[in-house]
């Protein structure tokens, strides 16, 4: 059997009822990490920590709210006594062009899509920096370098994710704290969440296949693409990178 290579690491994932999270909750644990996964989806998560099995539980937060994310880290402090990892997952895709787009939709976007990600990184710094040090991992997307008119928020979101993960980086490697801070930017990735972008829209088919045309590589990606790399970047192999962008895209983003 191949080495596991986060025997023994405690960590945390957001957005882990489906998608990419589950996707690299099952990872972690195969490689022999515990895992605390996270939703809004309280059923949906129940069921994944269910499938995922013994090394994992749920934990219901709304990513966008302090007060949540006080409970995920006291729960984890207790069970865990610490944390090695941090994954901030969950997002939300939210269609409209600055002319369409209400103020209302932009927060919300900013709210779950980089608030949490501000949050996320303050507590688990707050356990790490005491503990060894550890690994946080920001969702971005090829989003943040790649402008599509039809998604504003999400293209102004997904670029404050991958900035504000170069200052956190900076600022956790300056103060000697053992904690590496990267983002990943996926492609198009085979998830609910496209399911609920291509429902969107009126021309649904039409949208899904000019997405498999947009990658070279032939295809769109699987949380399994995301998940492969998300392991890597909080494996030991990786102690010498932080504050990096990583794209994971079937090359999407040079197109
Ligand atoms: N699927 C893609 O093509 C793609 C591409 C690039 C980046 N991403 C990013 O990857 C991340 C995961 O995407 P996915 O495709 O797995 O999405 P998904 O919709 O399949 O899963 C996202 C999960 O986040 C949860 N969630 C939503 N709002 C929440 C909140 N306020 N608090 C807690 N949980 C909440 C949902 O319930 C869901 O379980 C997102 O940040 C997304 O922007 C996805």
């Amino acid at each position: 059997m191949a080495e596991q290579k986060l025997l023994g690491k405690r960590a945390i994932v957001t957005g882990g009822a489906t998608g990419i999270g589950y996707g690299i909750a099952l990872r972690f644990i195969a490689e022999g990490a515990t895992v605390i996964i996270t939703d809004i989806d309280q059923p949906g998560g129940i069921a994944a920590a269910e499938k995922l099995g013994p090394n994992c539980d749920f934990v219901h937060h709304d990513v966008s709210v302090p007060a949540d994310w006080d409970a995920v880290f006291s729960i984890a402090k207790e069970k865990f006594s610490g944390l090695d990892i941090m994954v901030n997952v969950a997002g939300v895709t939210l269609m409209g062009t600055i002319e369409e787009l209400d103020v209302e939709t932009w927060d919300k976007t900013m709210g779950i899509n980089v608030r949490s990600c501000f949050l996320g990184c303050q507590g688990a710094i707050k356990l790490m920096k005491t503990d060894g040090g550890g690994s946080i991992i920001n969702m971005a997307s090829v989003s943040s370098f790649k402008a599509q008119p039809e998604l504003v928020a999400y293209n102004a979101s997904k670029a404050g994710v991958d900035m504000m993960t170069k200052s956190v980086a900076l600022h956790c490697a300056r103060s000697g704290y053992g904690i590496n801070v990267n983002s990943i930017n996926p492609g198009v990735i085979q998830t609910d969440m496209l399911k609920k972008v291509v429902s969107q829209v009126d021309n649904g088919e039409a949208l899904m296949d000019s997405y498999k045309a947009m990658h070279p590589i032939g295809r769109i990606g699987e949380p399994e693409d995301v998940a492969a790399m998300a392991v890597y970047l909080v494996s030991a192999e990786a102690s010498f990178i932080t504050g990096s962008a990583f794209t994971v895209d079937g090359a999407l983003g040079l197109n």
